[in-house]
């Protein structure tokens, strides 16, 4: 089977993309207070939200939309947001609590897992029985079916389909009620699944592209099936449907024809899903590459066409704005401050790979106990990330570090495939704030570089507050700027300006991470007091 990073390297051309108005984001000034009105309706602007979230599975349950997407290497994996307005999203859940899908996700034999782990999947919802469904192929490997009766958890894996990948899959149930997954890249498949979704009854092409196509998202609609695939290179959406789930199938049509994203220097919208409103309106959220922060939702309305296929208004262009008849719903904000109240970590917090669950605690406040002694940020378990919120924002860690051991190294990182970080250097003698940089990986997602220090000073507290401001708009600077404060209100800048890589291959973009490591040996530990998160200017 092809590999996608194969075709996308030679595929890769997006269009340089000309303005649309930014997306504004609704602000909040608390977290989990929403300062939104009720209103009979509501306009969508774009991007929906303007963080990484992408492979959109967009489903609706009742009134509620949910929304699925890839996380890699990431643990918890496939976070779950709701809305009920498609421009308000909160975190609810993730539907794959535990990478359990070899050590590496573990990193306990030194090995790692980045960019491999949870791609293009399904999220479903089975109205015969109440249960969700998650399903996903690893690694080209073997696909793995989670299951909840709620989409807030809890989530268990269900079935393993050892020696079979669904590569880029999307379920549907059928009139039947039957599981049925189209998958595959250019020749199009369609496996029907037992009742129980715990093996495989049959499979067949449905479908040839005469162009490389992947990505399903499959649908049944008014007696149709529909399977959305994207030409990922050229930005492309393309559908086609059958009266039959696993035959029959024409079309090849066009649902999006590479429109311009509507946010300033994004690639094109591409490989979304379609969902409709309870008033009957429909509408297809894809991605814009928007590097480095990410894959951005964007949303059109969508109508269907003389013969049933759905189809943006306008192939080539996308709206700056969507009005939706829908009513705004208080939601928790994506800004504020998570003082890690409770015994449990938000929705939203995703570790760099699964955790050392006895390396930390959540009691009013978030422990790190050093997990791994290491020289490189990229093999040390359990750093903590929080994606970044677009265009501009800025995050800020309330840290104790008064019962870290020398050599210990822990802080706020800028987190992707070239790193960098502010925090507390750890020695007998001292402790030093400190900015660090230029840690890399090489093209396998290892270590390529630990990096170096930039600068650092003496510092007397045992607390203090740590800062990253990120602009993460596609063709801006890409720059995040280091400073700390003792007081929390006076911040002082720490070393240049650290430079985020703007390329696509890692897929994932750039998230704020907490980390804690030992150079020396295990036993220190800090204290996160508080995460806040700001639009910056
Ligand atoms: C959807 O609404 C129906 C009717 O009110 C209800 O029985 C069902 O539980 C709801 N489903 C979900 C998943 O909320
Ligand atoms: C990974 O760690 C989890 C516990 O955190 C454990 O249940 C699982 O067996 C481990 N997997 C491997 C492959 O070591
Ligand atoms: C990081 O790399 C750049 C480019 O090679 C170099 O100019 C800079 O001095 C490096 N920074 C550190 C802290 O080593
Ligand atoms: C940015 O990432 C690309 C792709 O992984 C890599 O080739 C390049 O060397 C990186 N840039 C830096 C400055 O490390």
């Amino acid at each position: 089977m092809m590999s996608r990073l194969t075709l996308w390297l030679t595929l890769l051309t997006y269009a340089e993309i000309i303005v649309v108005a930014l997306g504004s984001l609704i602000l909040h000034d608390t977290r989990g207070h929403s300062s939104v009105n009720k209103r009979a309706s509501s306009t969508v602007s774009q991007p929906v939200i303007w963080q990484d979230l992408a492979d959109i599975e967009i489903i609706r349950v009742n009134d509620t939309f949910y929304y699925s997407a890839s996380t890699m290497a990431y643990s918890p994996g496939a976070p779950i947001l709701r809305s009920t307005d498609l421009q308000n999203w909160e975190y609810i859940g993730h539907s794959v609590p535990s990478l359990d899908f070899g050590s590496s996700y573990n990193m306990t034999d030194g090995n790692t897992a980045y960019v491999k782990g949870i791609w293009a999947s399904s999220l479903k919802y089975r109205p015969s029985n109440g249960q969700w469904y998650w399903i996903g192929c690893i690694e080209f490997a073997n696909t793995y079916v989670y299951t909840a009766s709620s989409p807030t958890g809890p989530w268990i894996k269900h079935a393993t389909f050892e020696g079979t990948c669904y590569y880029d899959c999307g379920l549907v149930f059928d009139e039947h009620d039957t599981p049925q997954v189209a998958y595959g890249s250019t020749n199009i498949q369609v496996a029907t699944l037992s009742s129980d979704l715990t093996s495989q009854v049959s499979n067949t092409v449905v479908y040839t592209y005469d162009k490389y196509v992947e990505g399903s998202r499959f649908y049944y609609i008014n007696g149709y099936y529909y399977i959305l695939g994207v030409a990922p290179g050229a930005a492309v959406e393309y559908v086609i449907k059958s009266s039959s789930p696993t035959e029959g199938y024409t079309g090849g049509n066009i649902v999006a024809n590479a429109p311009s994203c509507p946010v300033s220097n994004g690639g094109a919208p591409h490989q979304g899903g379609i969902v409709d409103d309870p008033q009957g309106n429909w509408y297809y959220m894809a991605f814009c590459d928007a590097y480095p922060g990410g894959r951005i939702p964007v949303l059109a309305s969508i109508t269907f066409d003389d013969d049933d296929f759905p189809v943006l208004s306008d192939v080539n262009s996308w709206p700056s704005t969507v009005e939706v008849p829908l009513d705004q719903d208080v939601l928790s904000s994506p800004t504020g401050t998570d003082k890690f109240s409770g015994a449990s970590l938000g929705p939203q917090w995703e570790w760099n790979h699964n955790p050392d669950e006895t390396a930390f605690d959540v009691n009013d406040g978030l422990t790190l106990r050093a997990a791994t002694v290491t020289d490189s940020l990229y093999q040390a378990r359990n750093t903590l990330t929080h994606r970044i919120l677009g265009p501009v924002s800025v995050a800020t860690i309330e840290i104790d570090f008064s019962d870290l051991q020398s050599g210990d190294r822990a802080g706020l990182a800028m987190f992707r495939d070239v790193s960098g970080w502010i925090g507390i250097i750890k020695t007998d003698k001292s402790a030093q704030i400190s900015v660090w940089k230029n840690i890399t990986m090489n093209s396998a997602w290892t270590t390529n570089s630990i990096g170096a220090l930039e600068t650092s000073k003496d510092i007397s507290e045992t607390s203090v507050f740590l800062r990253a401001s990120a602009d993460i708009r596609p063709g801006g600077d890409a720059t995040a700027q280091f400073s700390y404060s003792t007081d929390g209100s006076s911040f002082t800048d720490l070393g240049t300006t650290f430079a985020m890589n703007t390329t696509w291959e890692f897929f994932m973009g750039y998230r704020f991470g907490i980390f804690n490591f030992a150079t020396e040996s295990l036993g220190g530990s800090v204290n996160i007091n508080s995460f806040d998160l700001a639009l910056g200017a």
